[in-house]
């Protein structure tokens, strides 16, 4: 066997073992399986039936902080106050949405001024920096009904953050119009989110114990809580 011979056999051998290193390095999708990295795939694994063992939840809200209107001589917003029980049963972050300009007191001027907001599809801006959803597998969305619908306030929100491929579930306060829209407005505007049933209450009885009860009764419906 001459020289040249002997060399192409060694270059052969060292180029065979080096694909056969290659191909069993984890890749990145395998990491990602793995470890249930992947944000995607954590969040389609949620599903009705799942608790919330791993899954990091966001409770999104937006509430009324001046003229407050519900209960007895309230403190925060009904609103604000449902998103405190998801909050205590979930363990999960909140995020206020909280508006760059500031609605009025008084409650008329608030109808008004919303009224507007909602004939010219208004984005009003929001003050705060927003959350990274990108953290988050499950993100709740609440607020107030205003003229049927989430205030055009939410809206702003909710088109500057994608949370397709998310478990995304709505829940309001109200005083007579329940969810409104609003999971046909999660649906339409995030289709590859898994949008579930959300949580209507009564602006009135949204401090009340009950109140606490029946968003741990919900979550547990909904198969977020076991
Ligand atoms: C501008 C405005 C519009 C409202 N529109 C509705 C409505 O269409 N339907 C309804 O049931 N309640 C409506 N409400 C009542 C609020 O949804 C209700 O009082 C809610 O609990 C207030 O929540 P908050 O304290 O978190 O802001 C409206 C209230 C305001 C201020």
């Amino acid at each position: 066997m001459n020289v040249k011979r002997i060399l192409g056999i060694i270059v052969l051998v060292v180029v065979a073992i080096g694909l056969f290193v290659f191909d069993t390095l984890p890749k990145n999708g395998d990491v990602a399986a793995a470890t249930g990295s992947s944000t995607t795939e954590a969040t389609q694994n949620v599903t009705n039936s799942d608790s919330l063992d791993g899954k990091k939840v966001l409770v999104v809200f937006f509430s009324r902080t001046k003229g407050l209107y519900g209960g007895d001589t309230p403190t925060i917003g009904n609103t604000h106050q449902v998103a405190n029980y998801i909050q205590e049963t979930t363990g999960g972050d909140t995020y206020e949405i909280v508006p760059a300009k500031e609605y009025p007191t008084n409650y008329k001027e608030t109808l008004e001024v919303a009224k507007a907001e909602q004939a010219n599809n208004e984005r009003p801006a929001i003050k705060n920096p927003l959350p990274n959803v990108k953290d988050y597998d499950i993100v709740f969305v609440g607020s107030p009904i205003w003229w049927g619908e989430y205030p055009m306030i939410v809206r702003t929100f909710l088109d500057q953050v994608d949370l397709n491929g998310k478990v995304v579930i709505p829940f309001t306060t109200h005083e007579g119009s329940g969810l409104g829209n609003t999971k046909a407005q999660l649906e339409a505007q995030y289709p590859k989110a898994n949008v579930l049933d959300g949580l209507a209450i009564r602006g009135g009885e949204a401090s009340s114990t009950t109140a606490k009860e029946e968003v741990v009764n919900w979550l547990t419906k909904i198969g977020i809580m076991k």
